[in-house]
């Protein structure tokens, strides 16, 4: 090889041992091979060597050409690999590590509460229906057995909504949840649901808008027992005292009969729950009125079932033991830190039923 073209060899050799990233490489490259390349140039160069030493001097070119793209080809998939290599192990990730403590955002105790009651009652073979925050008078109130000057409507603080005609509210309740859910479907029927409700009330365990899950079951042979064992089931679950006791005390709603309150045993001077002696309401139930089924076209004869309702803010507060319902809504982010939890870690049924 003449010695200009040994001299193109070295420098290149050179210049690609010293190039340490892609960028460097692709001006390598071009120096040599692009359109003024040093050795592109020899080749145009050739035009004007004398016949008789232009087909040496045009297979040493070619050659050199062939050896030298396959070095620059050989140092870009060095270089390629060496950059995937670095960027596995800035990112790499042991996925066997239990979840940061602290990551970016963290589910709030209301929604951790409803999805840890979708886990235990999706265990038990309910669905989740949903209905929407404004309702009609008949919905919220005449389908579910409360008469137009019935006191239950007092009881309940109802927002109503300037309209004419139909007079909507702001649900007080996820009762008409179950009204929307037997006209949409045949029994039998399976259901919780989780939602926002309003009650024109307001103090430490009282806000304006809360949440409330309602649960529904209606077949051909549900009884008192079922009703029964089913939230027991669930209670002990929700607080995961497997001991914890449960007493039905008689009651009355308008939409359930016989209707009972549902409550948990706790001690009230520590506020611990499971044991001590009181006694602490947490929600309400009973079988589903006749008349109910029956204004959802459902015959009473055939089909019966049980309802259930209770705030989701309360039974929070009692198992994490938070002591005021207002920051619930506050959006301060140091309760949030505190109360808050993990995303990475959603709720199952580990710990639960
Ligand atoms: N809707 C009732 C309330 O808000 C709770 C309830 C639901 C009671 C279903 C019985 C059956 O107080």
């Amino acid at each position: 090889m003449s010695d200009d073209l040994q001299t193109i060899q070295a420098d290149t050799e050179t210049a690609l041992a010293a190039a340490s990233d892609l960028r460097a490489w692709d001006a390598v490259r071009v120096a040599v091979l692009g359109k003024n390349g040093t050795l592109t140039q020899k080749l145009k160069e050739l035009a004007a060597v004398p016949p008789e030493q232009k087909r040496e001097r045009g297979a040493a070119l070619n050659r050199l050409k062939d050896s030298l793209a396959a070095v620059i080809e050989a140092r870009r998939t060095a270089l390629e690999e060496a950059a995937l290599d670095a960027r596995l192990s800035a990112e790499r990730m042991d996925v066997t590590l239990p979840p940061p403590p602290r990551s970016t955002g963290l589910i709030h105790p209301i929604s951790r509460t409803a999805e840890e009651m979708a886990a235990i009652f999706g265990a038990m073979g309910f669905a989740i229906a949903e209905g929407p925050d404004v309702e009609d008078d008949w919905r919220n109130f005449g389908a579910l057995n409360i008469p137009a000057h019935h006191s239950a409507r007092e009881d309940m603080d109802t927002f109503y909504l300037a309209a004419e005609g139909r007079r909507p509210v702001l649900r007080t309740h996820t009762s008409p949840v179950q009204i929307r859910t037997m006209l949409g479907q045949e029994p039998p029927i399976r259901v919780i649901v989780p939602g926002r409700t309003y009650r024109a009330d307001h103090d430490a365990t009282h806000s304006p808008m809360f949440h409330q899950v309602e649960g529904l079951v209606i077949d051909r042979d549900i009884t008192l027992g079922h009703l029964k064992g089913c939230l027991i089931d669930f209670l002990r679950a929700f607080f995961g005292i497997t001991t914890l006791p449960v007493r039905f005390r008689a009651s009355y709603f308008p939409f359930t009969e016989p209707s009972m309150e549902v409550d948990i045993g706790w001690n009230r001077r520590t506020g611990e729950l499971g044991s001590g002696g009181d006694w602490l309401e947490i929600l309400g139930s009973g079988m589903v009125h006749a008349k109910v089924l029956a204004n959802c076209g459902i015959d009473p004869r055939v089909w019966q079932g049980f309802a259930f309702g209770m705030g989701i803010e309360r039974v929070t507060m009692l198992k994490h033991g938070i002591p005021d319902l207002r920051p619930f809504y506050d959006s301060d982010l140091r309760w949030l830190r505190h109360y808050g939890f993990n995303p990475l870690a959603p709720a199952t049924l580990h710990e639960g039923v």
